[in-house]
């Protein structure tokens, strides 16, 4: 039997977060055996935010390292770049002609994000959750590994697969989320009520894959807790409850665990071991990360492999669309 397929995506906007790693990555690595795996740094989504071209051609090459430094194996995934396979901003076109305006009206991050920078309020940003509905649905996708926040993406590009498939014959595969259970929402370490990211202006708010080991430290030491002073996993102390979501991921122990282990101690223990597992957590991320990025032309070689197979799937997909909607082959 074929296998089911697995489709995420993952912005080159600056360095990954702790967040991204335990909402997505890190599951990433997990499905590689039992699922046909496509893993793509999604460069065409990164400008639909202002970005210096030498900068993102920096990222692109940093966080495709970083996704093999985190496990992704490009012999087991394909592994590729976004832009590299036309067809996904090709499918996006026809894709936006059953979206309804309304239905992106009412996406929350792009209602944050126009909130943020509003002097950047490019149409790409609005018509951004079309794009990634395109990455999804040219795959035949079974199965989409994500945080919480990009649900919503996620039910669009159901809601598209559904309406092309009643208009037009069936076509698409409609995906499913895969969100896990814990750490589907990493939160600020500065504020617990708002979800960790990257394009924070505090920077202790989060912690970097790449962060060393005494940032990484110092990030953990000034994590905003409570007055509470005991470790324990409920709503009413949300730092606590973030720090334990990390300590878990990182450490394979589950909640109950921890919290027993920590039970009658305060939180200067806890967050003291917390930092040694997050450093210990990372660092052998970081090693095998500073000796793929050093290998330009290995990179080269595995994103140019990545982009043949992705076009392979692609192209089929995008000429039954073509063929659908009545345009004339080429
Ligand atoms: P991006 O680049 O913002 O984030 C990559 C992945 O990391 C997850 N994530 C988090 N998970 C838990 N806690 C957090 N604080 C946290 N921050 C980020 C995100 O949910 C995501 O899974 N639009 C997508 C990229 C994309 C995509 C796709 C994903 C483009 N096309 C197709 C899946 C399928 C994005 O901006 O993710």
């Amino acid at each position: 039997m074929d296998k089911k397929i697995v489709f995420s995506g993952v912005q080159p906007s600056g360095a990954l977060t702790i967040g991204n790693y335990i909402g997505a990555i890190k599951r990433w690595a997990t499905l590689q055996d039992e699922y046909n795996c496509y893993y793509c740094v999604v460069d065409q989504h990164a400008i639909t935010v202002p970005q210096k071209a030498k900068d993102l051609r920096k990222n692109t090459l940093d966080i495709l390292a970083l996704l093999m430094a985190c496990g992704i194996d490009h012999e087991k995934s394909t592994l590729f770049i976004q832009s590299h396979v036309p067809e996904h901003s090709e499918l996006a076109w026809v894709l936006n002609t059953i979206t309804y305006m309304g239905q992106l009206n009412r996406m929350t991050q792009f209602k944050d994000k126009s909130k943020r920078s509003e002097e950047n309020l490019n149409s790409a940003l609005f018509t951004y959750p079309v794009l990634m509905a395109a990455d999804i649905l040219l795959y035949k996708t079974n199965l989409v590994p994500v945080g919480e926040d990009q649900k919503q993406h996620l039910e669009l590009a159901r809601d598209l697969a559904e309406r092309f498939n009643n208009r037009y014959s069936d076509t698409f595969m409609v995906p499913e989320p895969l969100i896990g259970e814990f750490g589907a929402r990493i939160m600020s370490l500065q504020d617990p009520n708002s979800k960790m990211s990257k394009s924070d202006s505090d920077e202790n708010g989060y912690i970097l894959l790449l962060d060393d080991k005494n940032t990484i430290r110092r990030k953990i030491k000034r994590a905003v807790t409570d007055s509470i002073g005991e470790v324990s996993y409920n709503d009413d102390q949300p730092g606590i409850k973030n720090l334990l979501n990390i300590y878990s991921s990182f450490s394979g122990e589950t909640i109950e665990t921890i919290v027993e282990k920590y039970e009658g101690r305060g939180y200067g223990d806890f967050k003291k071991d917390l930092e040694e597992i997050v450093v210990d957590g990372l660092s052998p991320i970081q090693e095998k990360f500073n000796a793929l990025r050093s290998d330009k032309a290995y990179l080269e070689e595995i994103y140019r492999k990545g982009s043949e197979k992705a076009s392979d799937e692609a192209r089929k997909m995008l000429r039954k669309v073509y063929k659908k909607v009545g345009f004339i082959p080429r």
